[in-house]
């Protein structure tokens, strides 16, 4: 009877939805606001990692998803796309399946973790592989939506931001106010937006004293934000956020700027440092997309950036399960041992 209703019931009167609504929920959001040791000890600060990989299918897309399909159903829709990276698609793909629509995504081809590539293909969607990156995928996407009886589900749908901007809600429940510093990856930029408008609605209705600095961090192949102009081939290993070309851009540049923030940018190796960090320290296993917020927080308490007793959070977009390549990359291969206990303690080194 405790159960967590999902965004769209727990916070209905700030969200676009009507009494006769039919919600399409799989219980998203509720994420848990983990206290980040190692990361509070090495920044002097209080971190958290708001840990949106523990949503439904595994990234924080679900909960601009359950609005964006929800919305789609009451306006009659049978069918939905969307252009993807993968973790919009995998959401897609399931929330599709909850509201008896048919879903077709757009993807990369090649460049989609095979753990998402999978969710969407075991949810029954119709997946086309474009020859072309993320920035190609929407653009078609776009092009069939306006064409054809097909609703778009991308975050340019602007229910999505609606719905994913119910995490800033959940943080300041939570914390009792705004942290001081809120950090984020930033791909296509739809995310950043979201929370800004989250936390600007919280601090004008008195809910938050105040709103925080926003910090996005793109990777450096890919960091059109930071360049100031369109990146035509990006490239990272954090292939969620491979875009060159973001659609919610100027919304981004002003979250940064209303809330006197930055969007920098993290190398791939940064990223990877701080994936092996979040999983070997905090115990906390996420995608490398999602390690590019905390990679960009460490770069910048490196280069003296972060004023010491701060609040700060740092959300996590997707859960690790769904790229484990990179887990097991460079991990040295489990040993092999007999029934034996004595063989098996002393590879143990207990012996
Ligand atoms: N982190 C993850 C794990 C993502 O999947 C994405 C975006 C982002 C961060 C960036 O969020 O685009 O709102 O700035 N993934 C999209 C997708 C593009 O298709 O799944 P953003």
């Amino acid at each position: 009877t405790h159960q967590w209703r999902g965004i769209i019931e727990e916070y209905r009167d700030r969200l676009p939805v009507s009494d006769t609504t039919p919600v399409v929920t799989l219980r998203e959001g509720g994420t848990p606001l983990v206290p980040a040791q190692v990361l509070s000890e090495r920044t002097g600060c209080e971190v958290h990692l708001k840990v949106e990989g523990a949503n439904p299918t595994g990234s924080f897309k679900d909960r601009g998803m359950t609005m964006a399909i929800t919305r789609a159903k009451e306006e009659g829709a049978q069918a939905v796309i969307c252009a993807s990276t993968g973790n919009t698609s995998a959401s897609a793909a399931a929330y599709a399946v909850r509201a008896g629509m048919v879903c077709a995504v757009l993807v990369p081809q090649g460049k989609i973790a095979l753990g998402k590539m999978g969710q969407a293909l075991v949810h029954g969607a119709k997946i086309l592989q474009v020859d072309g990156n993320f920035d190609d995928c929407l653009t078609l996407a776009r092009g069939l939506s306006d064409n054809y009886p097909v609703a778009l589900v991308n975050s340019v749908n602007p229910v999505r931001i609606e719905g994913q901007k119910t995490a800033s809600f959940e943080i300041v429940d939570m914390l009792g106010d705004a942290p001081d510093i809120h950090v984020l990856p930033v791909g296509n930029a739809g995310n950043i937006t979201a929370y800004w408008k989250g936390y600007t609605e919280y601090a004008a209705d008195g809910v938050a004293t105040r709103t925080p600095r926003m910090w996005g961090f793109q990777a450096s192949g890919s960091a059109p934000i930071v360049r100031g102009e369109v990146v035509k081939d990006p490239s990272t290993i954090a292939t969620a956020i491979r875009i060159g070309n973001p659609a919610s851009w100027q919304y981004a540049l002003a979250a940064r700027d209303e809330s006197g923030g930055v969007i920098d940018e993290v190398t791939d190796r940064e990223i990877l440092r701080a994936y092996r960090l979040l999983a070997s320290q905090e115990g906390v296993f996420v995608e490398p997309a999602s390690a590019a917020s905390v990679a960009g927080l460490l770069k910048a308490a490196e280069q003296g950036k972060v004023d010491p007793g701060q609040r700060i959070v740092c959300t996590v977009t997707g859960n690790g399960l769904k790229d484990p390549d990179w887990a097991v990359a460079g991990a040295p291969q489990p040993v092999t041992v007999p029934v034996d206990a004595a063989a098996a303690a002393e590879r143990l080194g207990l012996a």
